[in-house]
């Protein structure tokens, strides 16, 4: 799909309606506001392939889990992120004929996703059967600003003829999951009301019990004058509209505005949801679609003047780091500490819950600096909330003393995944999230979140740890058998470097949090241990693990092994594979990718990406040369990290691929999947990928570190970052590198190998 859409700065561009393309356009042209999100459906009837999609923040369904040989400990059901009832629709005919993009002709299309304003633009000439001729232009975007109403403007223009036009505008709760496991409709009609013009459904998820009311209130205007109507009202269960003709005329433009409204009971009281959606459709009358729609571009004018990274020189990877900045905006706000970020957003229905290890593991980073502490803290509080179930959850598997093993996938800190190699082995997902804590601390110095809540995580997770493991007699260690590491491509091993090195440094960082709040507050540290119920014994044994956990390595290769039997593989590199037979997981077995050597995505080198600063630089580089050439990275999440330890190695071309696939993972459509949705939580790593990676931004001796490299031939990028009370912004240019400090106090940073102070609002040149 590569050169599919047209390369451009600010916008993302289709320029010819392709049936074959329209998922994976669908999902492309996706909008969202944090709250709610939807896929780019096309507002008429459509009769081709598609996934209908709209979301809503909060809003799932526990479709009963289906597997083949049930086993003890399964949760019992899968939770779905819940298509919603549809508001943009609007049926349309034109001398009876429906007008629908898969069987009308379509000539002069475009559409245009607006990253620098935040909305959807499509523009269509459409041929009916009889000849009739029309020109289609729809506006569509979701307030950031009014974050419960959507908003479109539909423009009808007559190119070839006067006559008749009929409108149906309407809203559908009769809507359902492709991934329903048995087929089932998730929603159930509470109530539904329609008036001309206006209307609402109310309905209620099966089991979960949410209430959403879904509005709609529209009018049309010829010239800016409101056309007067008379629509009949229609219903039928779980849906209204209103049916109205217009006669036409040639050439003249008419405009029906539908506003939309999500209004649900994760947010309001049940009894109230009618009187709200209603108000909110009032609003969107008197503010009108202009004026919301200058607002919208005012917010996200707001989050550009911040958070947009420049790239001269090189317009996909300009093109590429908008859309994924854009993308993350549009899935998380951090307005609602319930929420997270799901690996699809909301762009569509594959990998269920909203939360996986992505957060932590990619996503943090990326709100800590740019949407700043308190946001990060909302996804540290997510965990906290969820600490219980965490360890209900670990309970269910046999653990005890409060041990605790945060789910796979999650919507409400129940784990609702259910393939056994991933619910009870990849367990990793545990470490990244302890690793979110000392990343916060680190990075911002402040110890309050640590000692008030972080602790209480960590202590959980330790206790997972430490009982996880088991002492090896044959050994002599402490080992940890029957994981997944992130690698997925190999199930059931024994001693993934990766896990068994994040489990002990868990324990070691939990140990050293405990000794700093001793030596701090020796009374908070008593409390702390009173009401976790822990004693300094439990931290021996803490550290015993530590001190001797088995971490396998081969010393003539210089490697760490992935797990013990990986050098028993065939070890033959991806480049030797037949194209023709890649991705692996669309054309292999199953069993026999896990017995082959390819890697997923980065595993012993994840690790090392964490965890740079405690090995040396040869030591990266070998493990490096050994792995990367037996990644196939058939996960999103793969290529940045690759991309930022090339960076780190020098190996800078390299680098720069991996930031195209990173970047352009779906724009390009390489790991051939994008009609499922977006992959929202790896577009974090796109901008890990510039600023940790190009920018070599890391937190070294209490204070940010820069050591930027520019790719070939990039002629300057700049991105900002937030630290501590600082705001810097960075500009790479050929000659050298400014950086400036927006702050009234000084900070010392650590430039390339100069130590410099930056005065209040000072900005420094290096020349490179
Ligand atoms: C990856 C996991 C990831 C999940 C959701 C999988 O393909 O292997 O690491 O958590 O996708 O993004």
């Amino acid at each position: 799909m590569k050169g599919y859409y047209k390369l451009d700065e600010w916008n993302i561009i289709e320029e010819v309606f392709s049936a074959e393309h329209h998922e994976a356009s669908e999902s492309i042209f996706s909008i969202g506001n944090g709250a709610f999100g939807q896929r780019a459906n096309f507002e008429e009837k459509y009769s081709g392939e598609t996934l209908r999609g709209s979301y809503v923040g909060g809003v799932y369904y526990p479709d009963k889990t289906r597997v083949g040989w049930w086993k003890n400990g399964y949760p019992e059901y899968f939770a779905k992120v819940l298509n919603a009832p549809n508001w943009i629709g609007i049926n349309l005919w034109v001398a009876n004929q429906e007008v629908d993009f898969f069987t009308c002709k379509v000539s002069a299309f475009r559409q245009e996703l607006n990253m620098q304003k935040g909305f959807l633009f499509r523009t269509a000439e459409v041929t009916l059967p009889d000849g009739k001729k029309i020109k289609l232009e729809s506006t569509r975007f979701c307030s950031l600003v009014d974050t419960e109403i959507g908003f479109i403007k539909y423009n009808v223009t007559p190119l070839n003829f006067s006559g008749e036009l009929s409108f149906e505008p309407y809203v559908d709760a009769d809507v359902e999951n492709k991934d329903s496991n048995y087929d089932e409709k998730f929603w159930d009609e509470v109530s539904r009301t329609v008036h001309p013009k206006r209307g609402l459904v109310t309905a209620k998820t099966k089991k979960t019990e949410f209430v959403v009311t879904t509005g709609m209130e529209f009018w049309i205007e010829n010239n800016n004058q409101e056309i007067t109507i008379s629509p009949i009202e229609l219903e039928t269960e779980k849906f209204i509209s209103n049916k109205f003709n217009i006669t036409a005329q040639k050439d003249q433009t008419y405009s029906l505005y539908k506003a939309g409204t999500y209004v649900s009971s994760f947010n309001h009281d049940e009894e109230k949801l009618e009187e709200i959606a209603f108000n909110n459709l009032e609003l969107a009358k008197s503010k009108g679609f202009e004026t919301m729609l200058n607002q919208q571009a005012a917010a996200w004018a707001k989050r550009w003047e911040f958070g947009d990274i420049k790239i001269e020189g090189d317009l996909a990877a300009q093109q590429a780091i908008r859309y994924n900045i854009f993308q993350l905006h549009q899935t998380y706000t951090g307005d609602d500490a319930r929420l997270n970020i799901g690996p699809k957003g909301f762009t569509g229905e594959k990998y269920g819950g909203s939360t996986y290890w992505d957060t932590e593991a990619y996503c943090f980073q990326f709100y800590l600096s740019t949407a700043g502490e308190r946001v990060a803290e909302q996804l540290l509080k997510y965990r906290h909330n969820q600490l219980q179930k965490a360890i209900e959850n670990a309970q269910k598997l046999g653990f005890k003393n409060g041990a605790a093993l945060y789910p796979m996938v999650t919507m409400n800190g129940e784990e609702c995944h259910n393939e056994w190699e991933i619910t009870f082995e990849e367990i990793h997902r545990n470490g990244a999230i302890a690793y979110a804590i000392y990343n916060y601390t680190n990075y911002t110095q402040k110890t309050e979140y640590l000692f008030n809540y972080g602790l209480d995580v960590l202590t959980g997770i330790s206790r997972f740890w430490a009982q996880r493991v088991n002492w090896s007699e044959a050994k002599q260690k402490y080992v940890m058998l029957g994981v997944t590491g992130p690698n997925e491509y190999e199930n059931n091993v024994n001693n993934n470097w990766y896990t068994n090195y994040i489990a002990t440094w868990t324990l070691r960082y939990s140990v050293e949090s405990f000794a700093k709040l001793k030596a701090e507050n020796p009374v908070k540290y008593t409390e702390k241990l009173k009401e976790l119920n822990l004693t300094e014994e439990e931290f021996t044994q803490w550290q015993k693990v530590v001190d001797n956990i088995y971490l396998p390595e081969d010393k003539n290769l210089g490697v760490f092994l992935q797990q013990e039997g990986f050098l028993d593989k065939e070890l033959i590199p991806v480049s030797q594979l037949d194209p023709a037979e890649r991705p692996l997981n669309q054309t292999w077995s199953w069993d026999r990718i896990l017995r082959s050597c390819y890697i997923k995505q980065g595993d012993v080198l994840q690790g090392l990406y964490f965890f740079e600063h405690e090995f040396d630089k040869e030591t990266i580089r070998k493990n490096f040369d050994f792995y990367e050439p037996l990644t196939v990275h058939e996960s999103s999440l793969s290529p940045c990290v690759h991309s930022i330890t090339a960076t780190y190695l020098g190996k800078n071309q390299q680098a720069y691929e991996f930031y195209l696939r990173t970047a352009r993972l779906d724009l390009d459509d390489y790991n051939k999947e994008v009609h499922e949705g977006l992959h929202i939580t790896s577009m974090a790593g796109t901008w890990l990928s510039i600023v940790e990676g190009f920018g070599g931004m890391r937190i070294k001796d209490n204070t940010i570190s820069l050591d930027p490299v520019i790719p070939g031939h990039w002629k300057s990028f700049s991105f900002n970052v937030l630290f501590r009370s600082h705001t810097l912004k960075i500009n790479v240019t050929e000659k050298g590198i400014y950086v400036t400090n927006h702050c009234n106090e000084s900070l010392d940073i650590q430039l390339k190998s100069n130590l410099i102070s930056l005065g209040a609002e000072e900005t420094k040149f290096i020349p490179s």
